[in-house]
């Protein structure tokens, strides 16, 4: 029990994330540090291949990734706040404020998509797949905000998670759009190698990592009330 550990007065903790994750894991490390101000803590964000090298090569205490990635890593996954794929544009865009968007209307546009190797990436082309649409690509970027940027640059439209919105919340400059089949809801897992004997520090944050997932949430719902029914684990 969490409890039990607050005598934790020293200890390292090294967390490995997913890039997309940098939008949420340095708060929960934040908040956690503050319970335990001794404690050293290192946080690597990196793409999913790079992350996946990680554990392979037991370079971290826990992970945050977007899928459990079973088939590529023997690890334990505990699931974490879900993460919503959405369309974004930039507030000025003629099919905000538009209610169900058809997907085959939003493949007319001009898209920016995220870089080989991302999952958003996948999830994004595994639904055009799945409509038989294929989106009409202007660019890749391998950076949430070079594609903020770009879409207020009118670039085109993106797929991204509702995290990347964290700090300018909805009534930034990149507008929701409404598109039927979104948001694509993923989920965040926090992972670590099969059969590792965590540290006291380590099971401390996973502990204390699980149980902000509400507040998390809370705040998503908060920022985006017609999408707070999908913020709620199943
Ligand atoms: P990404 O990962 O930032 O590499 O796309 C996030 C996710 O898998 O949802």
């Amino acid at each position: 029990k969490l409890a039990d550990l607050k005598g934790i007065k020293r200890g390292r903790l090294r967390l490995g994330v997913i890039t997309t994750a940098k939008y949420f894991a340095p708060e929960i490390l934040g908040e956690f540090c503050k319970l335990y101000p001794g404690i050293e803590v290192a946080l690597k964000v990196s793409n999913r291949d790079r992350i996946l090298d990680r554990i392979n090569a037991n370079e971290d205490d826990l992970y945050i990734l977007g899928e459990t990635h079973g088939d590529q890593v023997d690890v334990e996954a505990v699931p974490l706040a879900p993460n919503p794929l959405v369309v974004m544009a930039p507030r000025d865009h003629p099919l905000v404020g538009e209610k169900k968007i058809p997907l085959a209307r939003i493949a007319q546009e001009l898209f920016i998509l995220r870089e080989p190797g991302s999952g958003i990436r996948d999830a994004t082309q595994r639904l055009f797949e799945q409509h038989g649409i294929r989106p009409r690509v202007r660019m890749e970027l391998g950076s949430n905000e070079a594609i903020k940027h770009a879409i207020v640059g009118g670039l085109g439209l993106s797929v991204m998670s509702l995290h990347t919105l964290t700090l300018e919340g909805p009534e930034g400059p990149v507008a929701l759009l409404d598109v039927e089949d979104f948001p694509i809801m993923r989920q965040w897992y926090l992972l670590y190698p099969k059969g590792k004997e965590l540290s006291l520090v380590a099971r401390a944050f996973l502990e204390f990592a699980v149980a902000s997932t509400s507040k998390i949430s809370d705040r998503m719902e908060q920022m985006w009330p017609k999408l707070a029914h999908h913020f709620r684990a199943p």
